[in-house]
């Protein structure tokens, strides 16, 4: 799905705009504190209902305003045009939504619909934050790409819940715990087995972009899945039961799993500079683009605050290449309009806007002016 248009009103500093932006490449430049980030948190927010940036939405809404509305048409290929509507008023309990015209199902309808990667100062917790930051990226790949995920997810989630509840009683019905254990063990590991089949598919993916990105080729994702190696889920819940009830909650599980992101078996985070982090972070991330693409032939929207950050202009231009070769829209912000210009294969077909104190306007691109 491509944005077609995006018209944000008494969002953050933008009272007023709208934009027509490209299905390809798009460049958002302007001042520090112009509104170019509210843009892309804008796009976020029509994917995810939430901000990247503020855990309340009411945030969001202009300081001399009591409502704000994003709207878009959203272009799913030939004359398909879906319109999505978010509006979250200063009063109201909730986010009204309106989806081709009626309330959705839930939020996974419109990530669904909208798949958004974004890759900002916060992607680094892929590498440094905790497991919790790179389940979520998995989860993020498996969900797009195996539409039973979601159900085994909820299934898992609440067995965990209950399981975990029981743990805290003093006396414990066993019959009880036994059945949200199978529930738990049955769903757990199809969640783990949804996950090993996403990575494996995801890898050959990621080396690709980072051996163009780094010329690196040691790099290794291992998965782990959360509990012993030796023994299955259903075992390994009843093994931890004692332990368990100790601590008052499932210690092991798919709720622990992690990934190792490592080169020559040294943790990606030690070795490597900022510059290079960035890239890691990117190939991670713009491969479950491109697999989403293979997998589903569904393209991502890329949001990119500050590129041209912590990379030099060689590996600026090998990341410009790889985003115009790669299929799907992105939109991308930056300071300086001349360190965003260069390295474009096909400048032409670029669009450029100039975000100035919550305006933006179509800005012709600086190698043709
Ligand atoms: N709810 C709000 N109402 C009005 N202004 C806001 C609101 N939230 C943030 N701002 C301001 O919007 C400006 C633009 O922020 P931002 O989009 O992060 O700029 P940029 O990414 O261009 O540096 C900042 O000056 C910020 O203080
Ligand atoms: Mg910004």
């Amino acid at each position: 799905m491509t944005i077609q248009s995006l018209k944000l009103t008494n969002f953050r500093n933008i009272t007023s705009a709208e934009i027509f932006p490209s299905a390809g490449v798009n460049l958002l430049v302007g001042e520090n504190a112009s509104g170019k980030t509210s843009i892309l948190e804008a796009i976020y927010l029509l994917s995810m209902v939430r901000s990247f940036r503020s855990k309340k939405t009411k945030n969001l809404i202009n300081h001399t305003a009591d409502q704000f509305t994003v709207f878009a048409n959203l272009n799913a290929g030939e004359a398909n045009t879906y319109s999505l509507g978010i509006q979250r008023h200063q009063q109201a309990a909730d986010t009204d939504i309106l989806f081709r015209g009626q309330k959705p199902s839930g939020v996974a309808e419109l990530t669904a619909a909208l798949p958004v990667q974004l890759i900002n100062p916060d992607a680094f917790r892929l590498l440094e934050g905790s497991p919790k930051d790179r389940r979520q990226f998995l989860d993020w790949g498996v969900f797009h790409v195996e539409p039973t995920f979601m159900h085994c997810w909820k299934r898992f989630q609440r067995a965990l819940k209950q399981r975990n509840s029981l743990l805290r009683h003093g006396r414990i019905d066993e019959l009880e715990l036994q059945l949200w254990e199978k529930e738990l063990a049955v769903n757990g590991e199809q969640i783990t087995a949804l996950r090993q089949a996403y990575l494996a598919s995801l890898k050959p993916i990621f080396a690709n972009l980072l051996d163009r990105f780094l010329g690196l080729q040691n790099f290794t994702l291992n998965f782990q899945r959360g509990w012993d190696k030796n023994v299955d889920l259903t075992e390994s819940l009843f093994l931890s039961r004692v332990k368990d009830r100790e601590q008052g909650f499932t210690q092991a599980g798919p709720q622990r799993a992690d990934i190792r992101v490592a080169m020559n078996g040294y943790t990606a985070m030690d070795v490597l500079s900022r510059g290079q982090q960035k890239l890691v972070v990117s190939a991670l991330k713009l491969a479950q683009g491109a697999l989403l693409s293979e997998a589903r032939n569904k393209q991502c929207v890329y949001l990119i605050d500050d590129l041209p950050a912590e990379l030099d202009k060689q590996h600026r231009r090998i990341f410009c290449e790889v985003l115009e070769k790669q299929s799907g829209q992105v939109f991308i912000t930056g300071v300086d309009a001349e360190a965003l210009a260069d390295g474009w294969q096909k400048p032409e077909s670029i669009s450029w806007f100039h975000v100035e104190h919550g305006q933006i306007s179509l800005k012709p691109c600086p190698s043709t002016k």
